[in-house]
Protein backbone atom coordinates (compact mmCIF):
# COMPACT_ATOMS: atom_id res chain seq x y z
CA UNK A 1 0.00 0.00 0.00
CA UNK A 2 1.07 3.88 -0.79
CA UNK A 3 2.30 5.53 2.17
CA UNK A 4 0.40 8.48 2.54
CA UNK A 5 1.79 11.85 3.11
CA UNK A 6 1.78 13.24 6.33
CA UNK A 7 1.16 17.09 6.57
CA UNK A 8 2.64 19.60 8.13
CA UNK A 9 5.94 18.22 7.49
CA UNK A 10 9.20 19.06 9.73
CA UNK A 11 12.24 19.60 8.25
CA UNK A 12 15.76 21.14 8.78
CA UNK A 13 17.57 23.59 6.52
CA UNK A 14 20.40 26.18 6.34
CA UNK A 15 18.90 29.78 7.12
CA UNK A 16 20.67 32.78 6.07
CA UNK A 17 19.73 35.60 8.12
CA UNK A 18 20.72 39.46 9.35
CA UNK A 19 20.65 40.64 12.51
CA UNK A 20 19.38 44.47 12.65
CA UNK A 21 23.28 45.34 12.95
CA UNK A 22 23.42 44.08 9.67
CA UNK A 23 25.45 40.83 10.49
CA UNK A 24 25.05 38.24 8.60
CA UNK A 25 24.73 34.85 10.21
CA UNK A 26 24.03 31.03 9.57
CA UNK A 27 22.46 28.16 10.97
CA UNK A 28 20.78 24.75 10.48
CA UNK A 29 17.13 25.16 11.70
CA UNK A 30 15.69 22.08 12.53
CA UNK A 31 12.16 22.63 12.81
CA UNK A 32 10.70 24.06 10.04
CA UNK A 33 7.37 23.15 8.62
CA UNK A 34 5.32 23.25 5.36
CA UNK A 35 1.82 22.44 5.03
CA UNK A 36 -0.21 20.95 2.34
CA UNK A 37 -1.57 24.54 1.13
CA UNK A 38 1.54 25.95 0.90
CA UNK A 39 2.17 23.65 -2.08
CA UNK A 40 0.66 25.62 -4.89
CA UNK A 41 -0.56 24.61 -8.20
CA UNK A 42 1.94 22.78 -10.92
CA UNK A 43 3.94 23.11 -7.86
CA UNK A 44 5.67 20.05 -6.32
CA UNK A 45 7.28 18.92 -2.68
CA UNK A 46 10.51 17.39 -2.66
CA UNK A 47 12.52 15.19 -0.37
CA UNK A 48 16.23 16.07 -1.28
CA UNK A 49 18.58 13.76 -1.22
CA UNK A 50 21.61 15.64 -2.33
CA UNK A 51 22.78 18.84 -3.04
CA UNK A 52 26.24 20.51 -3.90
CA UNK A 53 27.98 23.75 -3.14
CA UNK A 54 28.50 26.45 -6.20
CA UNK A 55 30.07 29.51 -5.88
CA UNK A 56 26.90 31.07 -5.63
CA UNK A 57 26.04 29.73 -2.36
CA UNK A 58 29.80 30.98 -0.88
CA UNK A 59 28.61 34.65 -2.31
CA UNK A 60 24.91 33.86 -0.40
CA UNK A 61 26.84 32.80 2.49
CA UNK A 62 28.88 36.12 2.75
CA UNK A 63 25.27 38.30 1.45
CA UNK A 64 27.66 39.35 -1.14
CA UNK A 65 26.58 41.02 -4.48
CA UNK A 66 22.65 41.47 -3.58
CA UNK A 67 22.16 37.79 -4.48
CA UNK A 68 19.39 37.48 -1.23
CA UNK A 69 16.25 39.13 -1.84
CA UNK A 70 14.72 38.05 1.12
CA UNK A 71 15.92 36.76 4.68
CA UNK A 72 16.00 34.18 5.92
CA UNK A 73 16.81 32.29 3.14
CA UNK A 74 17.80 28.84 1.98
CA UNK A 75 20.94 28.67 -0.72
CA UNK A 76 21.52 25.49 -2.91
CA UNK A 77 20.86 25.82 -6.29
CA UNK A 78 21.40 22.31 -7.54
CA UNK A 79 18.59 19.14 -5.89
CA UNK A 80 18.39 15.29 -6.39
CA UNK A 81 15.73 13.40 -4.85
CA UNK A 82 12.57 11.99 -5.03
CA UNK A 83 8.80 13.86 -5.19
CA UNK A 84 7.02 13.47 -1.42
CA UNK A 85 3.54 15.41 -3.10
CA UNK A 86 2.45 16.63 -6.33
CA UNK A 87 0.47 19.25 -7.48
CA UNK A 88 1.33 18.88 -11.30
CA UNK A 89 0.02 16.45 -14.02
CA UNK A 90 4.11 16.19 -14.86
CA UNK A 91 4.35 14.32 -11.72
CA UNK A 92 3.38 11.66 -9.43
CA UNK A 93 4.64 11.11 -5.88
CA UNK A 94 8.40 8.90 -5.70
CA UNK A 95 9.20 10.15 -8.90
CA UNK A 96 12.91 10.78 -9.18
CA UNK A 97 14.14 13.71 -9.94
CA UNK A 98 16.57 16.24 -10.65
CA UNK A 99 16.79 20.20 -10.85
CA UNK A 100 19.89 21.84 -12.26
CA UNK A 101 20.35 25.32 -13.75
CA UNK A 102 17.23 27.13 -12.86
CA UNK A 103 16.89 29.90 -10.54
CA UNK A 104 16.63 27.80 -7.09
CA UNK A 105 18.28 29.36 -4.37
CA UNK A 106 17.71 32.50 -5.50
CA UNK A 107 14.28 33.05 -6.47
CA UNK A 108 13.25 30.41 -3.84
CA UNK A 109 14.93 28.81 -1.09
CA UNK A 110 17.04 25.66 -2.27
CA UNK A 111 18.03 22.64 -1.79
CA UNK A 112 20.43 22.93 1.48
CA UNK A 113 16.90 21.95 2.97
CA UNK A 114 15.28 18.52 3.42
CA UNK A 115 12.29 19.55 1.75
CA UNK A 116 11.83 22.45 -1.39
CA UNK A 117 8.37 23.37 -2.55
CA UNK A 118 9.40 24.44 -6.68
CA UNK A 119 7.42 24.70 -10.12
CA UNK A 120 7.10 21.40 -12.05
CA UNK A 121 9.05 23.27 -14.78
CA UNK A 122 12.04 23.64 -13.22
CA UNK A 123 12.02 19.82 -12.67
CA UNK A 124 13.36 16.83 -14.33
CA UNK A 125 13.28 13.16 -14.40
CA UNK A 126 16.50 11.23 -13.78
CA UNK A 127 17.89 9.33 -16.47
CA UNK A 128 17.95 5.64 -16.05
CA UNK A 129 21.75 5.50 -16.27
CA UNK A 130 22.18 8.56 -13.58
CA UNK A 131 22.27 8.56 -10.21
CA UNK A 132 20.77 10.93 -7.42
CA UNK A 133 24.36 11.63 -6.75
CA UNK A 134 25.92 11.63 -10.10
CA UNK A 135 23.20 14.25 -11.25
CA UNK A 136 24.69 16.59 -7.97
CA UNK A 137 28.70 15.63 -9.05
CA UNK A 138 27.84 17.03 -12.31
CA UNK A 139 25.23 20.03 -11.52
CA UNK A 140 25.12 23.48 -12.91
CA UNK A 141 28.70 23.46 -13.45
CA UNK A 142 28.70 20.53 -15.49
CA UNK A 143 25.51 21.82 -17.68
CA UNK A 144 27.60 25.06 -18.01
CA UNK A 145 30.72 23.71 -18.80
CA UNK A 146 28.57 21.54 -21.29
CA UNK A 147 26.96 24.43 -23.24
CA UNK A 148 30.03 26.92 -23.14
CA UNK A 149 31.66 23.84 -25.28
CA UNK A 150 28.58 23.53 -27.08
CA UNK A 151 28.94 27.02 -28.37
CA UNK A 152 32.16 27.18 -29.64
CA UNK A 153 33.41 23.46 -30.51
CA UNK A 154 33.42 24.20 -34.09
CA UNK A 155 36.35 26.97 -33.82
CA UNK A 156 38.23 25.07 -31.47
CA UNK A 157 37.95 22.03 -33.96
CA UNK A 158 38.75 23.73 -37.16
CA UNK A 159 41.64 25.60 -35.09
CA UNK A 160 43.03 22.00 -33.35
CA UNK A 161 46.98 23.23 -33.89
CA UNK A 162 46.31 25.60 -31.14
CA UNK A 163 45.23 25.39 -27.60
CA UNK A 164 42.32 26.22 -25.59
CA UNK A 165 42.72 28.43 -22.69
CA UNK A 166 40.30 28.10 -19.14
CA UNK A 167 40.67 30.19 -16.49
CA UNK A 168 39.71 29.57 -12.42
CA UNK A 169 40.84 25.93 -14.08
CA UNK A 170 40.92 24.23 -10.95
CA UNK A 171 37.18 25.15 -9.85
CA UNK A 172 33.75 23.07 -10.71
CA UNK A 173 33.26 24.79 -14.37
CA UNK A 174 37.18 24.86 -15.20
CA UNK A 175 38.14 20.99 -14.33
CA UNK A 176 34.57 20.14 -16.22
CA UNK A 177 35.40 21.81 -19.32
CA UNK A 178 39.06 20.43 -19.21
CA UNK A 179 37.54 16.59 -19.09
CA UNK A 180 35.50 17.67 -22.10
CA UNK A 181 38.38 19.45 -23.98
CA UNK A 182 40.45 16.37 -23.36
CA UNK A 183 37.76 13.67 -24.30
CA UNK A 184 38.12 15.64 -27.94
CA UNK A 185 41.93 15.42 -27.47
CA UNK A 186 42.48 18.95 -27.84
CA UNK A 187 45.28 20.55 -25.99
CA UNK A 188 44.74 23.23 -22.84
CA UNK A 189 46.76 25.33 -21.09
CA UNK A 190 45.17 26.76 -17.66
CA UNK A 191 45.31 29.48 -15.37
CA UNK A 192 45.17 28.96 -11.77
CA UNK A 193 46.13 31.56 -9.20
CA UNK A 194 47.41 27.99 -7.04
CA UNK A 195 50.80 27.06 -7.73
CA UNK A 196 49.50 24.46 -5.48
CA UNK A 197 47.30 23.46 -8.15
CA UNK A 198 49.51 22.77 -11.40
CA UNK A 199 50.42 19.38 -10.71
CA UNK A 200 46.53 18.31 -10.38
CA UNK A 201 45.78 20.07 -13.55
CA UNK A 202 48.90 18.26 -15.39
CA UNK A 203 47.29 15.15 -13.86
CA UNK A 204 43.92 15.75 -15.85
CA UNK A 205 45.35 16.74 -19.14
CA UNK A 206 46.57 20.45 -19.22
CA UNK A 207 49.55 20.92 -21.03
CA UNK A 208 50.69 24.24 -19.31
CA UNK A 209 49.49 26.24 -16.60
CA UNK A 210 50.31 29.81 -15.68
CA UNK A 211 50.02 31.76 -13.06
CA UNK A 212 47.33 34.15 -12.42
CA UNK A 213 49.42 36.84 -11.13
CA UNK A 214 52.02 36.80 -13.88
CA UNK A 215 49.76 36.35 -16.63
CA UNK A 216 47.53 39.62 -15.70
CA UNK A 217 51.00 41.52 -15.36
CA UNK A 218 50.88 40.81 -19.28
CA UNK A 219 52.67 43.60 -21.41
CA UNK A 220 51.01 46.34 -22.12
CA UNK A 221 50.29 46.19 -25.65
CA UNK A 222 46.47 46.34 -27.96
CA UNK A 223 47.34 42.68 -28.81
CA UNK A 224 50.18 39.95 -28.10
CA UNK A 225 50.86 36.81 -29.60
CA UNK A 226 47.83 34.69 -31.52
CA UNK A 227 48.14 32.01 -29.22
CA UNK A 228 44.74 30.70 -28.04
CA UNK A 229 41.67 29.46 -30.09
CA UNK A 230 39.02 30.14 -27.67
CA UNK A 231 39.35 31.08 -23.66
CA UNK A 232 37.06 30.01 -20.96
CA UNK A 233 36.99 32.66 -18.91
CA UNK A 234 35.52 32.15 -15.17
CA UNK A 235 36.87 34.72 -13.13
CA UNK A 236 36.24 38.34 -15.48
CA UNK A 237 37.87 41.56 -14.34
CA UNK A 238 41.29 42.93 -15.67
CA UNK A 239 41.46 39.01 -16.78
CA UNK A 240 38.96 39.48 -19.83
CA UNK A 241 41.27 42.45 -21.47
CA UNK A 242 44.15 40.55 -21.58
CA UNK A 243 42.74 37.55 -22.43
CA UNK A 244 41.34 39.38 -25.65
CA UNK A 245 45.29 39.86 -26.55
CA UNK A 246 45.77 36.14 -26.90
CA UNK A 247 42.84 34.82 -29.58
CA UNK A 248 43.70 33.67 -32.67
CA UNK A 249 41.74 35.72 -35.55
CA UNK A 250 38.24 34.61 -35.44
CA UNK A 251 38.97 33.52 -31.85
CA UNK A 252 36.51 33.39 -29.19
CA UNK A 253 36.77 34.46 -25.03
CA UNK A 254 33.38 33.14 -23.49
CA UNK A 255 32.48 34.90 -20.67
CA UNK A 256 31.22 32.57 -17.83
CA UNK A 257 32.14 33.68 -14.54
CA UNK A 258 32.66 37.15 -12.60
CA UNK A 259 35.24 35.90 -9.41
CA UNK A 260 37.11 39.25 -9.35
CA UNK A 261 35.04 41.67 -10.98
CA UNK A 262 31.90 42.45 -12.82
CA UNK A 263 33.72 45.63 -14.96
CA UNK A 264 36.75 45.45 -17.31
CA UNK A 265 38.70 48.27 -19.61
CA UNK A 266 39.54 46.51 -22.85
CA UNK A 267 40.85 47.52 -25.60
CA UNK A 268 39.13 46.90 -28.92
CA UNK A 269 41.66 46.45 -31.20
CA UNK A 270 41.83 42.50 -30.79
CA UNK A 271 37.80 42.74 -31.79
CA UNK A 272 38.57 44.95 -34.56
CA UNK A 273 41.81 43.54 -35.85
CA UNK A 274 41.90 40.19 -35.22
CA UNK A 275 37.76 39.66 -35.63
CA UNK A 276 37.71 38.52 -32.15
CA UNK A 277 34.11 37.77 -30.11
CA UNK A 278 32.93 37.94 -26.68
CA UNK A 279 30.12 35.16 -26.16
CA UNK A 280 28.62 35.20 -22.18
CA UNK A 281 26.87 32.17 -20.86
CA UNK A 282 23.86 32.36 -18.98
CA UNK A 283 23.16 28.42 -18.12
CA UNK A 284 19.81 29.02 -16.61
CA UNK A 285 18.46 30.75 -20.59
CA UNK A 286 18.69 27.47 -22.08
CA UNK A 287 15.78 26.56 -24.11
CA UNK A 288 14.34 22.47 -23.45
CA UNK A 289 15.35 21.50 -26.83
CA UNK A 290 18.85 22.63 -25.66
CA UNK A 291 18.55 21.22 -22.05
CA UNK A 292 17.73 17.91 -23.94
CA UNK A 293 20.61 17.73 -25.74
CA UNK A 294 23.01 18.66 -22.86
CA UNK A 295 20.93 16.15 -20.32
CA UNK A 296 22.00 13.25 -22.97
CA UNK A 297 25.36 14.27 -22.72
CA UNK A 298 25.50 13.62 -18.89
CA UNK A 299 24.30 10.59 -19.63
CA UNK A 300 26.98 9.93 -21.66
CA UNK A 301 29.98 11.30 -19.61
CA UNK A 302 33.08 8.98 -19.92
CA UNK A 303 34.16 10.93 -17.06
CA UNK A 304 32.41 9.83 -14.27
CA UNK A 305 34.25 7.34 -12.51
CA UNK A 306 37.31 10.16 -12.54
CA UNK A 307 34.74 12.83 -11.22
CA UNK A 308 33.31 9.96 -8.40
CA UNK A 309 37.34 9.99 -7.14
CA UNK A 310 37.17 13.74 -7.05
CA UNK A 311 33.91 14.19 -5.05
CA UNK A 312 33.57 14.41 -1.24
CA UNK A 313 29.93 13.59 0.68
CA UNK A 314 29.80 16.55 2.91
CA UNK A 315 26.64 16.63 5.65
CA UNK A 316 24.37 19.97 5.92
CA UNK A 317 26.89 20.80 9.15
CA UNK A 318 29.55 20.72 7.23
CA UNK A 319 28.53 23.16 4.30
CA UNK A 320 27.46 25.64 7.37
CA UNK A 321 31.54 25.17 8.38
CA UNK A 322 32.94 25.32 4.92
CA UNK A 323 30.90 28.51 3.54
CA UNK A 324 31.52 30.24 6.51
CA UNK A 325 35.30 30.72 6.00
CA UNK A 326 36.63 33.77 4.86
CA UNK A 327 37.91 32.22 1.42
CA UNK A 328 36.48 28.18 0.47
CA UNK A 329 38.80 25.79 -0.23
CA UNK A 330 37.17 22.82 -1.62
CA UNK A 331 40.66 21.33 -2.29
CA UNK A 332 40.44 20.25 -5.53
CA UNK A 333 36.97 18.25 -4.77
CA UNK A 334 33.56 18.29 -6.08
CA UNK A 335 31.74 19.06 -2.84
CA UNK A 336 28.17 16.58 -2.92
CA UNK A 337 25.76 17.94 0.09
CA UNK A 338 24.14 14.83 1.72
CA UNK A 339 20.51 15.67 2.92
N1 LIG B 1 27.38 31.78 -16.48
C1 LIG B 1 26.79 30.77 -15.85
O1 LIG B 1 25.70 30.31 -16.19
C2 LIG B 1 27.50 30.17 -14.69
C3 LIG B 1 27.19 28.89 -14.21
C4 LIG B 1 27.95 28.35 -13.18
C5 LIG B 1 28.97 29.12 -12.60
N2 LIG B 1 29.21 30.38 -13.05
C6 LIG B 1 30.27 31.22 -12.52
O2 LIG B 1 31.51 30.72 -13.00
C7 LIG B 1 32.53 31.02 -12.04
C8 LIG B 1 33.28 29.74 -11.70
O3 LIG B 1 32.37 28.85 -11.07
P1 LIG B 1 32.89 27.51 -10.39
O4 LIG B 1 31.69 26.71 -10.05
O5 LIG B 1 33.93 26.89 -11.22
O6 LIG B 1 33.54 28.11 -9.07
P2 LIG B 1 34.53 27.38 -8.07
O7 LIG B 1 34.37 25.91 -8.13
O8 LIG B 1 34.38 28.08 -6.79
O9 LIG B 1 35.98 27.69 -8.69
C9 LIG B 1 36.44 28.95 -8.90
C10 LIG B 1 37.95 28.89 -9.18
O10 LIG B 1 38.39 30.19 -9.51
C11 LIG B 1 39.73 30.36 -9.09
N3 LIG B 1 39.89 31.60 -8.32
C12 LIG B 1 40.76 32.59 -8.61
N4 LIG B 1 40.65 33.60 -7.77
C13 LIG B 1 39.68 33.27 -6.91
C14 LIG B 1 39.11 33.92 -5.78
N5 LIG B 1 39.52 35.14 -5.40
N6 LIG B 1 38.13 33.28 -5.11
C15 LIG B 1 37.69 32.08 -5.50
N7 LIG B 1 38.19 31.41 -6.58
C16 LIG B 1 39.18 32.00 -7.26
C17 LIG B 1 40.09 29.12 -8.29
O11 LIG B 1 40.79 28.29 -9.20
P3 LIG B 1 42.37 28.34 -9.28
O12 LIG B 1 42.85 27.96 -7.91
O13 LIG B 1 42.72 27.34 -10.32
O14 LIG B 1 42.74 29.72 -9.65
C18 LIG B 1 38.76 28.47 -7.98
O15 LIG B 1 38.88 27.08 -7.86
C19 LIG B 1 31.83 31.69 -10.87
O16 LIG B 1 31.87 33.10 -11.04
C20 LIG B 1 30.40 31.22 -11.01
O17 LIG B 1 29.48 32.09 -10.39
C21 LIG B 1 28.50 30.90 -14.09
Amino acid sequence: MKKKEIFPIKYSAIKINKTREGKVTNKIIYSNYLYKKDIKKKFVLIKVQYANINYKDFLMFKNIRGLIKRFPHTPGIDASGIVYFSNSKKFKKNDKIFIIAKPLGVELNGSFSQFISVPDHWVNKLPKNLTSKETMMIGTSGFTAIKALNETLKTILNNKHKPVLVTGASGNVGTFLIHLLKSYKISVEAISSNKGNERILKKIGVSKTHSLKNFLNAPNFSMLNEKYSVIFENLGGSLISICLKYLIKGGILVSIGNILSNTSTINILPLILRNVSIIGINAEYSNAYERKKIFQIFNSIKFKKKLLKKTKVISLKEVCKILSKKNYNKRNKRLVVKI
